[in-house]
């Protein structure tokens, strides 16, 4: 029994997507978990030269991995459907290997309704916070008494402790340390875990995780309403060269350099084993390599001198891995 965790240490859209899509390529996992967040978090896969944006359903679906969206989530039953269809047009077979745990909580009408007027954090308008909120107020829908759903439903217990199971699961978070309900800068947050400990919440033991994969991107982009972006022209010039604008909202993301204590305690919390920067040819494009080390911005001036400054500051056993965009790692 084995599981393997894809944990965000920023702001989110720092590319998981693309992680899992790698690493389910050797159809070596049994299961791919999605285990937080709802239709706030937007997934962008490029599969055999198509682009793909997945909200709920996990990139295991592309290797014909069985897909579960976990206890964990919260699930919009009208977008779910969606996006089986859109994947089905897409050539991507779909049936008999998408999954919703039965305790998952639902996403009302009524949620979408109340989080479409909300602009004081600047949420995505998915009806998130106030699933979330219905959930722990003992007031909340689970998928199991959704009728449309019977055919998707699982019993995370059954299908990882079963009698003769031994799963190898990839867990794939949404969001990112920063937006964690826990550690993210409350009230900016969202209503979910992002962390490792999220994965946790869906019958998966402790003892079963292998490897941590912390994804970041080489700097830094937020979506919400506090102000995050320095007045700076160059960040306007970041966005445009990154492409950095949201997958769900279309919104415009707030760019910053990478934060090195950002990422270090993101990864020293999630317990990394391996990290991922995204990105780095978006810098390479822009020819300028800053980051932002113990609050002051700090100019590396090469790519080189940028991976041995950040892998100073990491432990030294974790690997690390420099990527570009859009291709794998
Ligand atoms: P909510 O999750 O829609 O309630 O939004 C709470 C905060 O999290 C807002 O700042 C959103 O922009 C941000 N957020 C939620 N999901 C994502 C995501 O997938 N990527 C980036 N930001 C997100
Ligand atoms: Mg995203």
């Amino acid at each position: 029994m084995i599981a393997d965790i894809i944990v965000d240490l920023q702001y989110g859209d720092c590319g998981k997507g693309k992680i899992t899509h790698h690493l389910c390529k050797n159809n070596y996992y049994t299961h791919v978990l999605r285990y937080n967040g709802g239709c706030n978090a937007g997934h962008t896969i490029y599969h055999e030269g198509k682009k793909f944006i997945t909200h709920h359903i996990p990139a295991g679906v592309f290797f014909g991995v069985k897909s579960i969206i976990g206890s964990g989530c919260v699930i919009n039953v009208e977008q779910f459907f969606k996006e089986m269809d859109e994947l089905r047009e897409g050539g991507i077979d779909v049936e008999g290997l998408v999954y919703v745990a039965a305790n998952t909580h639902v996403i009302t009408q009524s949620h979408l309704e109340e989080d479409s007027s909300e602009n004081k954090i600047g949420t995505t308008k998915r009806g998130n916070g106030p699933a979330y909120r219905d959930k722990y107020a003992r007031a909340g829908i689970q998928a199991k008494d959704v009728p449309e759903l019977q055919p998707f439903l699982i019993d995370l217990y059954e299908e990882f402790h079963g009698n003769g199971t031994s799963p190898v699961i990839l867990c794939e978070g949404a969001q990112g340390f920063g937006l964690d309900i826990d550690h993210g800068d409350y009230p900016y947050v969202t209503s979910s875990h992002c962390t490792t400990a999220g994965a946790l919440l869906n019958a998966i033991p402790p003892a079963w995780v292998r490897d941590v994969w912390g994804v970041a991107k080489i700097y830094e982009t937020y979506v919400g309403s506090k102000s995050f972006e320095p007045d700076e022209p160059i960040f306007s010039k970041l966005r445009d060269i990154g492409g950095e604008y949201g997958a769900t909202t279309g919104r415009p993301r707030q760019c910053n350099w990478a934060d090195v204590s950002l990422i270090e305690k993101a990864s020293k919390i999630n317990g990394v084993t391996k990290i991922v920067f995204n990105k780095v040819d978006i810098l390479r494009e822009l020819g300028q390599w800053n980051l932002i080390i113990d609050g002051e911005t700090t100019d590396l001036q090469t790519e080189e001198n940028t991976r041995e400054f950040i892998k100073s500051r990491l432990d030294k056993n974790m690997e690390v891995f420099f990527s570009d965009n859009p291709h794998s790692i």
